[in-house]
């Protein structure tokens, strides 16, 4: 029985098991999950009282309970208690069970969760191929110009009037403001200096940095959840990554007085990164009110060099996805005019990722 539950909670598919009057006798990790509901809170409960609005749910409940026959249905809208709207595909299965302790056997295959699988996953696989691809020409352009750095020097000593010293200290200069565009074009390399640390420790480290930027006009609320656990990281990474996001909306917004951001953390369970699904991840939202970010710049937005500030590198956004992905995570975003949505995913048990 127990190596049942073991299995049955180690499934990716949420099962939900309901007696004859629709009640749940059973709900597995999964099924929780994609509830956001405990087992606990949900057993005895009506089916109808999982979501809101459950018209098109209890109806297929209710079709298959009284037909006795399989039903399977594709995209269902569920609308859970939180208000966050997910599509699953159902499978309803009516079973004889000689206890007469439940009735139907209920699957839910989250669509939304495989449509966002393979959109993380292709958005890291063009994030490698950008970082492959700049690696190669940060090579092809650091040898030839430390050639020309070193020669201007050299000319710079042996130049006969020192008026002419002008030009080649404009060499150098702008060698090296190339040398260092392709440093952070690169973005940061030195090994990721990982401790056990409290992810709130990192939010609060940037909220103060932004707020002493913004000259405190700024507001950031907090949304924490107290009961993650701590993670295996690289703090100071962690804080260029997040400050980078925050900046942006204090950059984005039409003065610092009107700019409130809310920073929201929480921990998930049976959650895909990439191609590794992790037992528990957290995820950290930074959400803004500002204008949001331009319906054409939106899918490019991590490409390094894409910018939509006339004074911008482009760079930001670029570095901290490259230090996210490090850590084995991924940044997504949403953005519409009002709300926009960064949301940092991390892996909690790196050592036990399984494939999706
Ligand atoms: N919260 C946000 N609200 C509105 N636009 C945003 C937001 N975050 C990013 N953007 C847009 O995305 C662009 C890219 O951001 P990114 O941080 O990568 O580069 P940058 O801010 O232009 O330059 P850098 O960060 O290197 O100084 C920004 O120029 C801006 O147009
Ligand atoms: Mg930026």
């Amino acid at each position: 029985m127990q190596r049942d539950r073991v299995i049955l909670d180690n499934l990716s598919t949420g099962i939900m098991a309901l007696d004859g009057q629709l009640q749940v006798v059973a709900l597995n990790a999964a099924g929780q999950a994609m509830l956001e509901a405990s087992e606990a809170r949900c057993l005895g409960q009506h089916a109808g009282k999982l979501v809101l609005q459950p018209g098109q749910w209890l109806d297929n409940l209710e079709q298959a309970l009284a037909s006795n026959t399989p039903h399977a249905s594709r995209s269902i809208p569920l609308m859970l208690l939180s208000g966050q709207e997910i599509h699953v595909d159902l499978i309803i299965t009516p079973v004889n069970d000689p206890e007469d302790s439940f009735c139907l056997l209920v699957e839910l295959l989250p669509v939304d969760r495989l449509l966002r699988i393979s959109r993380d996953a292709s958005l890291m696989h063009s994030q490698e191929t950008t970082r492959a691809v700049i690696r190669g020409l940060a090579h092809e352009i650091k040898n030839p110009l430390g050639g020309v750095r070193g020669a201007a020097q050299l000319l710079a000593r042996e130049l006969p009037e020192d008026g002419l010293a002008e030009y080649t200290t404009i060499i150098i200069r702008e060698a090296d403001r190339l040398r260092d565009l392709v440093d952070r074009l690169l973005g940061p390399n030195q090994q990721l200096q990982k401790e056990q640390l409290n992810i709130h420790a990192v939010l609060e480290q940037v909220r103060e940095l932004i707020t002493a930027e913004s000259g405190n006009l700024v507001r950031v609320d907090r949304d924490y959840d107290p009961s993650l656990p701590e993670i295996s990281a690289d703090q100071s990474q962690l804080v260029q990554a997040v400050l980078n996001v925050m900046r942006n909306a204090l950059q984005a917004a039409e003065s610092p007085a009107r700019c409130r951001i809310t920073l929201r953390t929480r921990s998930q369970r049976q959650f895909t990164i990439g191609t590794k699904r992790h037992r528990l991840v957290c995820r950290i939202d930074i959400i803004d009110n500002g204008p949001g970010i331009p319906a054409d710049l939106l899918p490019s937005i991590f490409a390094p060099m894409v910018t939509g500030r006339a004074d911008g590198t482009g760079l930001g956004l670029s570095i901290a996805q490259s230090v996210v992905n490090r850590h084995g995570g991924v940044m997504t975003c949403e953005s519409e005019p009002g709300d926009t949505r960064f949301s940092i995913y991390l892996p909690l048990d790196s050592d036990n990722a399984k494939a999706p």
